[in-house]
């Protein structure tokens, strides 16, 4: 099974969120016309989140890369764009991504990036999560990522997912990540079903993302 893609299918899947910090920022599909979002949330990140990113020293994105980048069909190739509400012209600030394989059609590379001001408030977290959701949604069973060895800060949010970590290159290290496509107690959690809901175009218009893991019955909590 697959998400229905239709005319409001961003629209749908547009929201806000708050981290547990406060700072707010919009999350939605990518769509053909966030190049230039990304060209400026490129040229914001220092080169070394590039470099852990694109695992190339690149110092532009490509109108050919741009074009690969946001022209998506939100099945086999999906991107979240985060958005900061709270910065004048509301840029670009985060991007999750997966692209599904052609020869393992039930895996996908993943891959996140956050630009360095917004790092380490819990969105790379989130927009990863919430891709979790919609790679499920979409018959995707596992993500596979490369991620440089010392690159900590992603390997900590891959590994509180489950990860399987083998070595890759020199440097480098294959990670795979199981979806939980049949765990019932994973899929029960109220983060979960948040997630769930925001894939499937049926999610709450304010998602605060820090209150999704407190215990439940803290009022805090709700979404
Ligand atoms: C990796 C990346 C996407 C993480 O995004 P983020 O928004 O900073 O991540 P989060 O705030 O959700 O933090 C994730 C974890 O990193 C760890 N972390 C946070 N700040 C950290 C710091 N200063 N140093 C080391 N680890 C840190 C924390 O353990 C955190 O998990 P927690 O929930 O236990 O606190 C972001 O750092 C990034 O874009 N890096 C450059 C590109 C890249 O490396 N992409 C991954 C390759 S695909």
């Amino acid at each position: 099974m697959t998400l229905a893609t239709g005319p409001d299918f961003v629209e749908r899947r547009t929201i806000e969120a708050h981290l547990a910090d406060g700072t707010r920022v919009r999350i939605r599909p990518i769509e053909p016309g966030d190049k230039q979002t990304l060209a400026d949330g490129f040229a914001r990140m220092s080169p070394e989140s590039r470099y852990r990113r694109f695992m190339s020293p690149i110092d532009e994105l490509t109108p050919d890369m741009l074009r690969h980048l946001t022209e998506v069909d939100h099945v086999d190739h999906f991107a979240w764009v985060a958005f900061a509400l709270d910065e004048p012209g509301e840029p670009g600030v985060g991007v999750a991504r997966y692209v599904r394989l052609a020869d393992e059609p039930a895996v996908a590379e993943a891959a996140v990036t956050v630009i360095d001001e917004l790092q380490g408030r819990g969105l790379g977290t989130l927009l990863l999560q919430a891709l979790g959701a919609v790679a499920i949604e979409n018959g995707i069973e596992r993500f596979r990522g490369y991620v440089l060895e010392d690159n900590r800060r992603m390997r900590q949010i891959l590994e509180e997912s489950g990860a399987i970590v083998a070595h890759d290159a020199p440097g480098v290290v294959r990670v795979d990540v199981p979806l939980p496509v049949a765990d019932a107690a994973i899929k029960e959690t109220e983060a979960y079903r948040a997630l769930r809901a925001l894939a499937r175009g049926e999610g709450p218009r304010l998602l605060r993302w820090g209150a999704l893991w407190s215990p439940p019955g803290d009022p805090a909590g709700q979404v």
